[in-house]
C-alpha cells in the first residue's frame, strides 16, 4: 500500500495500541504498527509522513526499558508520543522523569494552550483520559507546555521546529472527547497529511493488484459466511471472477437458516462459484459424546480440515489459496502470545502441508470495520457484512455438555426468538454480540398444571471493542421479558431462561 501517504505507530506495549492505529485510519489516513525496535532503515524505508510512539507498562529511564534508535528524532519527520511515548521521548532527549506522588487515573481536566495547531478547534478546558505512575517534571532544552492539569504539570509538550510532541495521557480512548480531533491535528496541522485512505481507493486498487498477482491460475478459498471470508472472497471474485471457486463446509453447528442464507448470497446474488459440503453428519459424528470444550474445538478444527481437503482434491490446477487475514491478525502474531485460554480454530487455520504454491491475503492491511466498509463499497448484503462474530465452532460451544440433533434444533429457535427480538427492539447495533446457549442444566416447572423438567436457556448478550474484554449488555427489561416469554412458549423443552451478567474478565463472551 505504499502508494498511500502514511504514518507509523511504533508500538510500546500498551493496551490501546491498535486503537491508535485505527484512529489515524479513521482519519483517512493509512498508518502500519511496528515494533518499536523496527530498525531506523525500515521506518525511513516506509518514508512516513509522522510517527506516533505509543504507551507501554514500562518506565522509561529503567535499563531493559523498551527504547527507539536516538535518531529517530533527527529524521526531521513529526513525531508524537503517547503516554509512555511521551515519556520515553522527553527522557530520551534530556528532560526528567519522577514517580508522581499518586498514580493518576481516570479522567481528569485538561487546560490546553490554545494557540497550539495540536490543539486546534479544540474547547480550552476539556476531559482527558490519563492512566500512569511516572510523569515528565522537567522538559529537554527549547521544549514548552501546551497543556496541563491539576495534577500534571506537563500534561502535552511540544518543541515546534523539531516537530516533536508528547502527550501524557491518551488522546485515542473515548474518555478523552476531543481526542480524535487531537490526533486528526497532529496529522493534518503537523504532518500535513491530505487524508488520501478511503475505502473506494482500497477497492479499486486491491482489485487491480489482485488481477496481477493472480494472472490466469486458478484460486480456492474457504469461505465460512463470517465477514472476513466472505469479504476477502467477493473481492477476488471480483478481479478475477470465475477462477475463484470457494468451497463452504456446512459443519450443521450454524445458526437458523445460516447455511442456506450463505449459499443463495453468494450464487444467486453474485454468482460465485461456491461448493456447499455438506458434511452435517459427519461433524455430529465427530463430535458424539463429546463435553469438554477443547474437545469440541480440536475435533472441529480437524474435521473442517479434511473435508476441506478432500474436496480441495477433487478439484484441478489450483495454485492459490486466498485467506482472511486481517491487520489484527498481522499485529498479533508479530507479539508474543498469552497465555492460551481457548485455542481458536478459525475457518483460516488450514493444514500447512496443502499445496499451493501461495497465499492471497487481500485484507491484511485492514482492520475489522474497514473490512466491513469495503464490503459495503462492493455490494455485500449487510446481514453478511455486520454480522456479528460467530465462533469457528459454532452452536457446538454454545451447547454445555454433549451435542445432539435435538438439542441443536433447541437452541437454533431460542437464538433466533433471541435475535429476532432484539432486532425489533433497535438493540441489534448496541450489543456487540448476543446467543443463546444452551445449558447442561434441567430444571423443574410448571406449565398449565403440570409439572416440567427441562432444559435452560442462558442469554447472553456483551458490549465490547474486539471481544478482548466485555461488559455485558443492559438489555431492557421489557425486551428480556418478551424474549423470555417467546422462548418458553414457542421452543419446546425449555421451561427457564437467565441472564448472564458477568463481565470478561473473569468470564469469557462464549459459555465453553
Ligand atoms: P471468548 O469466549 O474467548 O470469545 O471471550 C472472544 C470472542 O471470540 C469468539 N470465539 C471464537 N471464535 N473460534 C472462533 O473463531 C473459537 O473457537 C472461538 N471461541 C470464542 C467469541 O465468539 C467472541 O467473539
Amino acid at each position: 500500500m505504499n502508494n498511500h501517504e502514511l504514518v507509523l505507530v511504533l508500538d510500546f506495549g500498551g493496551q490501546y495500541n491498535q486503537l491508535i492505529a485505527r484512529r489515524v485510519r479513521e482519519a483517512k489516513v493509512y498508518c502500519e504498527v511496528l515494533p518499536h525496535d523496527a530498525d531506523l532503515a525500515t521506518i525511513i524505508n516506509k518514508n512516513p509522513k509522522g510517527i506516533i510512539f505509543t504507551g507501554g507498562p514500562s518506565i522509561a529511564y529503567e535499563d531493559d526499558a523498551p527504547s527507539v534508535d536516538h535518531k529517530i528524532f533527527e529524521l526531521g519527520i513529526p513525531v508524537l508520543g503517547i503516554c509512555y511515548g511521551a515519556q520515553l521521548t522527553a527522557h530520551l532527549l534530556g528532560g526528567k522523569l519522577e514517580a508522581a506522588a499518586n498514580r493518576e487515573y481516570g479522567k481528569k481536566e485538561l487546560e490546553v494552550a490554545l494557540d497550539h495547531p495540536l490543539f486546534s478547534k479544540i474547547s480550552q478546558q476539556t476531559t482527558c483520559w490519563m492512566s500512569h505512575t511516572y510523569h515528565v517534571t522537567s522538559l529537554p532544552e527549547n521544549y514548552k507546555i501546551i497543556a496541563k492539569t491539576n495534577h500534571c504539570p506537563v500534561a502535552a509538550f511540544a518543541n515546534d521546529q523539531e516537530k516533536i510532541y508528547g502527550f501524557q495521557f491518551h488522546p485515542e480512548v473515548v474518555h478523552t472527547p476531543e481526542g480524535t480531533k487531537m490526533l486528526q491535528n497532529f496529522l493534518y496541522e503537523i504532518c500535513e497529511c491530505k487524508g488520501d485512505w478511503v475505502m473506494s481507493n482500497f477497492v479499486e486498487n486491491s482489485i487491480k493488484k489482485l488481477r496481477n498477482q493472480i494472472g490466469d491460475k486458478k484460486v480456492l478459498c474457504a469461505l465460512s459466511g463470517g465477514v472476513d471470508s466472505s469479504v476477502a472472497a467477493m473481492l477476488v471474485h471480483k478481479a478475477i471472477g470465475h477462477q475463484l471457486t470457494c468451497i463452504f463446509v456446512d459443519n450443521g453447528l450454524l445458526r437458523k437458516n445460516e447455511g442456506d442464507m450463505v449459499e443463495k448470497v453468494f450464487t444467486e446474488q453474485f454468482d460465485l462459484n461456491l461448493i456447499r459440503v455438506n458434511a452435517q453428519d459427519l461433524f455430529l459424528k465427530k463430535l458424539e459424546g463429546i463435553t469438554d470444550p477443547e474437545t469440541k474445538r480440536k475435533n472441529i478444527g480437524e474435521t473442517f480440515i479434511r473435508v476441506f481437503e478432500a474436496e480441495a482434491e477433487k478439484l484441478d490446477g489450483i495454485e492459490l489459496l486466498v485467506q482472511g487475514t486481517i491487520y489484527p491478525d498481522v499485529i498479533e502474531s508479530g507479539s508474543a502470545h498469552a497465555a492460551v485460554i481457548k485455542s481458536h480454530h478459525n475457518v483460516g487455520g488450514l493444514p500447512e502441508d496443502m499445496k499451493f504454491t501461495s497465499v492471497i491475503e487481500p485484507l491484511r492491511d485492514l482492520f475489522k470495520d474497514e473490512v466491513r466498509e469495503v464490503g459495503r463499497e462492493i455490494g455485500l448484503p449487510s446481514h453478511v457484512v455486520d454480522r456479528q462474530p460467530f465462533p469457528g465452532p459454532g452452536l457446538a460451544i454454545r451447547i454445555i455438555g454433549d451435542i445432539t440433533k435435538e438439542k441443536l434444533a433447541i437452541l437454533r429457535e431460542a437464538d433466533w426468538i433471541y435475535r429476532a427480538e432484539i432486532k425489533k427492539a433497535g438493540l441489534q447495533k448496541k450489543i456487540w454480540q448476543y446467543f443463546a446457549v444452551l445449558t447442561g442444566i434441567k430444571t423443574v416447572g410448571v406449565m398449565g398444571d403440570e409439572r416440567t423438567y427441562n432444559y435452560t436457556i442462558g442469554l447472553r448478550g456483551v458490549t465490547s471493542l474486539d471481544g478482548m474484554t466485555a461488559d455485558w449488555a443492559r438489555i431492557p427489561y421489557p425486551t428480556l421479558e418478551t424474549i423470555s416469554t417467546r422462548i418458553v412458549n414457542e421452543v419446546k423443552n425449555i421451561n427457564r431462561i437467565v441472564y448472564d451478567i458477568t463481565s470478561k474478565p473473569p468470564s469469557t463472551i462464549e459459555w465453553e
